[in-house]
């Protein structure tokens, strides 16, 4: 048990799965009580359970991040519970895989409004309480599919777009609320192995990994979910406290190659 986060509060959304549950776990670890807020109340209970038995200062809420009412209530519950919000992770999404040419309008509004708006809708009702509290971090999750277009998000149009507009949000966000010693970050991760990798038909790491092979730089060319997780945690934490309106990319080396020759030539 560390305590890098001692003391704090945090609110971490989409943290029944993935991304978000390894911060979940890694906050806990560090000292943090944490807030769970997910749409899926049955995974939500699955894994809060296990953790309140531990004795574990932790909740879970079923919000809809894209309902302004769930996150007045989200906000209210963890007020009530844990008095302060210090940390936010904006980490919910979801991909619905359609190119510019097959989109559907109501599915691209779908992920627009949950992948940018649920971000949006979040720090405006978290960042008041925040500052009332002298300060905080909140950290929003894009994606690298946002820097490289369709390739890195399976040929996803609205995914794409939701993960640039949050881009834009955490550099207005850091503007706006950096006079209240509230900082604001972007992670951008590459391809990680998680449900949401699961659900587009992945079985491994392995097997997700061989398809980028020559793209991302590291075997196995695919990331786990604690490699976001550490970085959730160091931008939550006190040790990232100059940095703000920044993004992180954590992606094998992805976005860095991706100026490789494709003539088949090699490093070795
Ligand atoms: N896995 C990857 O390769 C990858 C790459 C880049 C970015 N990301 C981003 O990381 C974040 C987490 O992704 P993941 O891979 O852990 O996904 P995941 O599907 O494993 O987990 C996402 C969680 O968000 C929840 N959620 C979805 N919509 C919600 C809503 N409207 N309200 C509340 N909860 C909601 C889901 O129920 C789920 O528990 C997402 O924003 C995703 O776009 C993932």
């Amino acid at each position: 048990m560390g305590s890098r986060l001692k003391d704090k509060v945090a609110i971490i959304t989409g943290g029944a799965s993935g991304l978000g549950f390894s911060g979940v776990k890694l906050f806990l670890q560090e000292g943090a009580s944490v807030v769970v807020v997910d749409y899926d109340d049955k995974q939500l209970k699955k894994v809060i359970k296990p953790l309140e038995e531990k004795g574990k200062k932790v909740i879970g809420i079923k919000a809809d991040v894209s309902c302004e009412e769930d996150w007045k209530k989200v906000v209210k519950k963890t007020v009530a519970k844990f008095k302060k919000i210090d940390i936010l992770v904006n980490n919910a999404g979801i991909h619905i895989p359609q190119d510019v040419l097959h989109v559907e309008a109501a599915d691209w509004q779908k992920v627009l409004n949950i992948n940018a708006l649920g971000m949006v809708l979040g720090i405006k009702h978290c960042a008041p309480i925040m500052k009332k509290n002298g300060g905080g971090s909140i950290i929003n999750t894009s994606s690298i599919g946002a820097e490289i277009g369709g390739f890195g998000d399976g040929y996803s149009v609205a995914y794409s777009m939701s993960k640039g507009a949050v881009r834009a949000l955490t550099k207005h966000a850091s503007q706006v609320l950096g006079k209240d010693n509230i900082r604001v970050n972007t992670v951008m991760p590459g391809v990680m192995f998680t449900d949401m990798t699961v659900k587009l038909g992945f079985k491994s790491r392995q097997e997700l990994g061989k398809i980028y092979k020559g793209t991302a730089c590291l075997p196995p060319f695919a990331g786990e979910a604690n490699d976001i997780g550490y970085l959730y945690l160091y931008l939550a934490s006190d040790e990232s406290k100059y940095a703000t309106g920044s993004e992180f990319i954590v992606d094998g080396g992805w976005v860095a190659s991706s100026g490789t020759a494709s003539d088949g030539r090699t490093y070795e």
